[in-house]
């Protein structure tokens, strides 16, 4: 990879973005930090940059395509080329598909769908124009199986695997490589910030996500699979044996899956 690293990370003041802009901060790296907690992301920045990395800090709500394109039009005024661009922001459900309404739906559809697939549209052709580069994506095993009471988190998650596949067949000769993160539990506040079917913040830490991996390590795995070029990773604890079963048994998944109380 040519120097300096240029490094793009959405949903980078908390959780596994925050983590990875640690991972990679250094000299010679100049590392954009995006997401709409300023203040937040101002610590981060200052993190990063004692790690001795350059920081650009962007804003945006990844549900504003308005706000997308003014960023990447800010960054393209900083920097043609980008070497890795990391859709990390999210945001989580908690709700059964009975009492979600659409304007709770769309806002998770449009934060962890829509939103990365408009930065990354309007990002890929000059990203294609510089040589290339790396694309990776947070998924979840929300985006390798159903789960209850995640639905639309679900919807979106599959859906980022049927675009950035695609995007990754339709320029893998343009040296395009995507890397899709499926991690189980990690202990972040994802769960904190997750939607109920009011539109209000669920406001606590699941038990299963406090025994979660740290975004730390998370971060490292991310690190190591970009490295390789890796097209999926999955990370967690015991629960990683959840995707295989889907997969190879399942009839034993659903057995498992069908067992968990949707109202729990
Ligand atoms: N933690 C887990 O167990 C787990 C498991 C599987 C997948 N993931 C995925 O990992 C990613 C990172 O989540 P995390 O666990 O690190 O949780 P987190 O600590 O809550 O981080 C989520 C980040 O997304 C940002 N964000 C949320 N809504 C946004 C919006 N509309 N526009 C811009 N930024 C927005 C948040 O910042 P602001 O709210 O300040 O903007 C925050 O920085 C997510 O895509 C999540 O689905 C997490």
């Amino acid at each position: 990879m040519t120097n300096p690293r240029i490094i793009w990370i959405t949903g980078a003041s908390s959780g596994i973005g925050e983590a990875l802009a640690l991972k990679w901060t250094g000299a010679g790296t100049l590392l954009i930090l995006s997401d709409r907690n300023v203040t937040q992301i101002e610590v981060v920045a200052d993190q990063c940059r004692k790690g001795g990395a350059e920081v650009l800090i962007v804003p945006f709500d990844l549900t504003r395509p308005d706000q997308i394109a003014i960023a990447v039009e800010k960054v393209q005024s900083v920097t043609s080329r980008i070497d890795i661009l990391a859709n990390v922001g999210g945001i989580s459900q908690r709700s059964l598909i009975l009492d979600t309404p659409s304007e709770v739906a769309r806002r998770i559809m449009e934060t962890d769908f829509w939103g990365h697939a408009e930065l990354t549209r309007l990002l890929l052709p000059h990203m294609i124009k510089n040589g290339g580069g790396s694309i990776v994506v947070l998924s979840s095993f929300s985006g390798l199986f159903g789960f209850p009471q995640r639905s639309y988190y679900c919807a979106a998650k599959h859906a980022l695997h049927g675009f950035f596949e695609t995007l990754m067949l339709e320029h893998h000769r343009d040296n395009i490589h995507v890397t899709m993160v499926c991690p189980g539990r990690v202990k972040t506040n994802i769960s904190y910030h997750a939607l109920t079917s009011t539109g209000q913040e669920y406001g606590k830490m699941d038990i299963g996500q406090e025994n979660g991996v740290t975004a730390a390590y998370c971060a490292s795995k991310i690190d190591k699979a970009v490295k390789r070029r890796s097209k999926q990773v999955i990370i967690g604890k015991k629960e990683v044996i959840m995707p295989y079963l889907k997969r190879f048994a399942p009839w034993l998944f659903y057995t498992i899956a069908t067992r968990i109380d949707p109202n729990a």
